[in-house]
C-alpha cells in the first residue's frame, strides 16, 4: 500500500494558517497541524476531518529552541511522510524597541526564523532526497521596509524573504518549490498577540485571511517562487518598497505604525 504523504502546517489553528489548512483539506492533501493549544488543535482537527482527509495534530511550543527538532524527530518515529511544509506561525510585539521586553523578542526571532529555518533544512534534506516536496514560509508586505514600532517583527519577516529567495534558488531543477508568502495586514488574532490593538494597521483595510491562504495555496501548486497576496495596496506597496528610497520607505510604517489617537 502507498505511504501516505501529509501537508504540516505551523500555527495551523487559527487566521491565516487555518485557512491554510482548509485549503489544502479542500484539495484532498492530508495534515499535520502544529501548535501550542491542544484544545485547538483537537476542534481544528474534528472539523477539518469532516472533508474527508487524514488530520494529525502535535503540540508543540516552538518559541522553544529544541521544538523544531522534536517536531522532527515525532513525525520520522511515526513514519509520517511530509511532502509539503508550511511555516506560517509567527508572531509580533508592538511598542518602541528601547521599552518592549527582549526576552519576548527573543522569542520572537526563535519562532519566526530559528524554528522556520531548522524545519526548513530538516524537511529539505528528505525532500532532495525524494526529488519531491515543496515548502512555503510566510513572510509579511511589511518585512519590506524597517518597521517602527515593531522593528523585531519586521526585521524577521525580512530575514524570512531573503533566506527563502536563496534557498529557491538553490533547489532549483531538483523537484523541489520552495515559495516565500507576502501577506499585507490580515484580520487574524495577530494583532491581540502582538499588543497591536491601538495601531492604526489594526483598524481597518485589513486583508481577508481565507483569499490569503487561497493565493498563497495557488501560487505554491503553480510553482511560483514568491507570492503578495491581497489587493492592489500590497502590490503597489511591495513594488514601491523595491525603488524607493530607504529613507523615504521607511516613512510609510511610521505612520501606519502609530497609535490611533483618540478625538476628544
Ligand atoms: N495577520 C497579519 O496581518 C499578517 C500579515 C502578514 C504576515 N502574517 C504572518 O502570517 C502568519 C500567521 O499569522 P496570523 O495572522 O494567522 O496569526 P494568528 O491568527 O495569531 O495565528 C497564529 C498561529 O500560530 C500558532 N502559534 C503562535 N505562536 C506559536 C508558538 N510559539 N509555537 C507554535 N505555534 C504558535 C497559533 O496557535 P497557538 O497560539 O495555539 O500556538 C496560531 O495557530 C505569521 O507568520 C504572521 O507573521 C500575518
Amino acid at each position: 500500500m502507498e505511504k501516505k504523504s501529509y501537508a504540516l502546517i505551523t500555527g495551523g489553528t487559527s487566521g491565516i494558517g487555518y485557512e491554510l489548512a482548509k485549503v489544502f483539506a479542500t484539495n484532498g492533501h492530508n495534515l499535520i497541524l502544529v501548535a501550542r493549544d491542544e484544545a485547538d488543535l483537537t476542534i481544528t482537527r474534528n472539523e477539518l476531518l469532516e472533508l474527508g482527509v487524514d488530520v494529525k495534530i502535535i503540540s508543540k511550543d516552538l518559541f522553544d529552541k529544541q521544538a523544531p527538532f522534536e517536531l522532527y524527530e515525532e513525525i520520522c518515529s511515526k513514519g509520517y511522510d511530509v511532502n509539503i511544509l508550511v511555516n506560517n506561525a509567527g508572531q509580533g510585539q508592538y511598542g518602541e524597541f528601547s521599552e518592549t521586553n527582549i526576552y519576548r523578542e527573543l522569542s520572537i526571532i526563535q519562532l519566526n526564523i530559528s524554528s522556520l529555518v531548522v524545519l526548513t533544512k530538516l524537511f529539505l534534506q528528505d525532500m532532495i532526497k525524494k526529488g519531491d516536496g515543496k515548502i512555503m514560509n510566510l513572510s509579511a508586505v511589511s518585512g519590506k521596509t524597517g518597521g517602527l514600532l515593531n522593528s523585531v517583527y519586521h526585521g524577521t519577516k525580512a530575514f524570512v524573504q531573503s533566506f527563502t529567495q536563496a534557498i529557491a534558488a538553490e533547489v532549483e531543477g531538483k523537484g523541489i518549490n520552495v515559495m516565500v508568502l507576502l501577506p499585507g495586514a490580515t484580520d487574524t488574532d495577530f494583532f491581540n498577540k502582538a499588543d497591536m490593538q491601538q495601531s492604526k494597521v489594526a483598524k481597518g483595510g485589513l486583508e481577508n485571511a481565507k483569499k490569503v491562504a487561497q493565493d498563497g495555496y495557488d501560487a505554491l501548486m503553480k510553482g511560483k517562487h514568491l507570492k503578495v497576496s491581497g489587493g492592489l495596496k500590497n502590490k503597489v506597496k511591495e513594488a514601491l518598497s523595491n525603488v524607493l528610497s530607504d529613507k523615504v520607505a521607511s516613512k510609510k510604517p511610521q505612520k501606519e505604525q502609530s497609535p490611533v489617537v483618540e478625538r476628544k
